[in-house]
């Protein structure tokens, strides 16, 4: 397994990072075995990091973690690294609502996420948005506070702009931004990762296979109630035939290459930032996250990266990434 830094003072790890979240309902029913085993697969391969969020399923993710862990071999257990997002709030019917980043709830977000987890710290912890009522600079300085009495390693911030990152910077050194990137979902790159680049920031990249749209295997009509697909702009109506036509194009140079539509996806994301940025691939299944560990594999060259550039050019995605009530969150897209 490729290694990698996560920033100038993030843990090294493995190059590519397994997100959970698709275990916990995002996308529809997971099967929970099947989750398990997949988690137990990449612990195997050599994946050393898992990201999750307390929110994930009301806690449900962080609870599958924790008996994924405690029935892995000791070694891998232990070679394992949890990334936690906090501060998305939700009702008992999983209606979300607001962001809390006060300093009081951070405390109390990580004390249940311990417990869930089964672990006595978490490795890197992060806002999962920015709450605008309450400063990053006390939101960070929580989380500082809890590295000093041990129960976090590293401050990680997720979907915020450059002006967030620079102040959350200054309280304390942030070892990763975790931010959507991938070959439709290119926004970070004028601003955003070249500051993270100034400052030592490493980026955790999700929606690489823009949540399965840029895999390959998806296609239209195969989603139920609750998956984050039936109201994801891009998937929609008006939208989703436009955005199949960038994914045609994109296997006619995966075909030429001799590789999937999704390890081209991925492949891409590592030539972007091979020694900085990590994809955070949402696998749910054993055989997905095989395709996806054998792109780490694929070295693209200049040729294959002007083809993938053709195929789809930046920009070329129809709908945005997220809904409107979302895309409001995002200080990534709104903050300066
Ligand atoms: N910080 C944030 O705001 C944020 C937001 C979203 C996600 N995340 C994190 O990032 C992780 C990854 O994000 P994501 O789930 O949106 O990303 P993704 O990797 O773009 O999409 C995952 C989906 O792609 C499909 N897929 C098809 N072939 C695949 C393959 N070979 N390997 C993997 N997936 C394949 C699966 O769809 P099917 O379900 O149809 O099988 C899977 O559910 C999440 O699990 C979560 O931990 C963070």
């Amino acid at each position: 397994m490729k290694q990698l830094r996560l920033g100038k003072t993030g843990p090294v790890g493995s190059a590519l990072g397994l997100g959970c979240m698709g275990m916990s309902g995002m996308y529809g029913p997971a099967d929970r075995s099947e989750s398990i085993a997949t988690i137990h697969a990449a612990l195997e391969a050599g994946v050393t990091l898992l990201d999750t969020g307390d929110f994930y399923g009301c806690g449900h993710n962080e609870l599958l973690i924790a008996e994924a862990l405690k029935t892995a071999p000791a070694s891998r257990r232990d070679a394992a690294r949890i990334s936690v997002k906090f501060g998305a709030m939700r009702d008992p019917a999983g209606a979300w609502s607001l962001y809390d980043g006060r300093p009081a709830a951070v405390k109390n977000f990580l004390a249940y996420s311990l417990q869930r987890l089964g672990v006595d710290h978490i490795d890197i912890y992060r806002p999962a948005r920015l709450d605008p009522v309450v400063p990053i600079e006390e939101t960070v300085g929580a989380i500082a506070d809890m590295i000093t009495a041990g129960y976090v390693r590293h401050v990680g911030l997720s979907e915020v702009g450059a002006a967030t990152i620079r102040r959350a910077a200054s309280v304390h050194p942030i070892c990763d931004l975790q931010i959507e990137y991938s070959l439709i979902s290119r926004g970070i790159e004028d601003e955003i990762l070249p500051l993270c680049r100034e400052l030592g920031v490493g980026i955790t990249a999700y929606g690489v296979l823009s949540r399965g749209l840029l895999s390959g295997h998806w296609q239209r009509g195969g989603v139920g109630p609750g998956d984050f697909r039936t109201y994801s702009p891009r998937f929609l109506d008006g939208n989703v035939e436009h955005n199949l036509t960038l994914v045609e194009a994109l296997r006619e140079v995966a075909v030429a290459r001799g590789v999937t539509v999704a390890q081209i996806a991925i492949a891409w994301v590592v030539a972007r930032g091979p020694h900085d940025i990590m994809p955070l691939i949402g696998a749910r299944r054993r055989d997905q996250l095989a395709e996806a560990l054998a792109a780490l594999d694929v070295q693209l060259d200049a040729g294959d990266l002007a083809a993938i550039e053709a195929a789809v050019p930046k920009g070329a995605a129809s709908g945005q990434r997220y809904a409107a009530a979302q895309m409001a969150h995002l200080d990534s897209e709104n903050g300066s």
